[in-house]
């Protein structure tokens, strides 16, 4: 495993870490979630560098289910996260005080509303490149051979985790937080803690169902090719 490799999963892993921290807007307080939302474009301008091949490849090649699943999802995200950033200078109130716009109200729509469809995107995105993530972290942990038992250990959390997230998500009304912006906030009484396990195992179920519908279209397209070579 070779040093480029490890950053760029730190690089990775520290945008998650950040995105769910930036969701923290009411624990952290403004001017954390405004350094803090800086910081993730600087990362997502790193990651976007590492990963331009993908740009160059676009028009090239074949289109598959799995392949128009991922150019979708990470346009979706792209323009989230240009537009949380758009929407951030006019309702910025330490860092840019001076874009700050007196009539902001639609401003803080969009940016909050973004903000959680981003959220999502960001999961749908990580578990598209899952299975590359857990090839680099077995390269990483000298990880070769494959164990029945981890991946039944695995795959129980994995059920555990999405199980509490949708919890959550109901309780923390996820739904609604896409679709309605509450000048209010939401007045969930929170620790960091709990903000982060929720906010993490949310993230959960959008990485593992992205994860095993990409599988279920690999094994079917597989079949498929297996089915014509055979009756030919
Ligand atoms: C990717 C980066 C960012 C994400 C994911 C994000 C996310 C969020 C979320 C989820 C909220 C609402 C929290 C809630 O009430 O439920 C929020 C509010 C806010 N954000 Fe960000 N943000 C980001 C970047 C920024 C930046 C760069 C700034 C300013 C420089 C900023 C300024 C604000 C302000 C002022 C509010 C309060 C809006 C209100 O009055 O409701 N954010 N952000």
């Amino acid at each position: 495993m070779n040093r480029l490799m490890i950053f760029r999963l730190s690089v990775d892993l520290s945008m998650t870490v950040l995105m769910v921290v930036a969701m923290a807007y009411q624990i952290t307080g403004n001017m954390i979630h405004e350094v803090v939302g800086i910081s993730l474009l600087g990362l997502f301008i790193l990651h976007n560098f590492f990963n331009r091949k993908w740009y160059k490849a676009i028009f090239k090649g074949k289109y598959n289910a799995r392949r128009i699943l991922g150019v979708a999802v990470n346009f979706l995200f792209l323009i989230s996260i240009a537009v949380i950033l758009i929407s951030s200078a006019p309702i910025s109130a330490d860092v840019f005080p001076f874009l700050s716009s007196s009539n902001d109200m639609i401003w803080r729509q969009i940016h909050v509303l973004t903000s959680y469809w981003g959220f999502i995107f960001m999961a749908v995105h990580t578990g598209l490149s899952w299975a590359m993530i857990i090839n680099s972290v077995s390269k990483m942990t000298d990880i070769k051979h494959a164990s029945r038992m981890r991946t039944i250990v695995l795959r129980v959390l994995a059920v555990v985790i999405v199980i509490y997230g949708v919890q959550v998500s109901v309780e923390r009304d996820i739904g609604e937080k896409l679709t309605i912006y509450n000048p209010f906030g939401w007045g969930y009484d929170d620790s960091a803690m709990r903000f982060i396990i929720d906010y993490l195992s949310i993230m959960g179920i959008y990485i593992s169902g992205t994860h095993y519908a990409v599988k279920f279209i690999q094994k079917q397209n597989k079949r498929k090719l297996t089915s014509s070579t055979t009756s030919k």
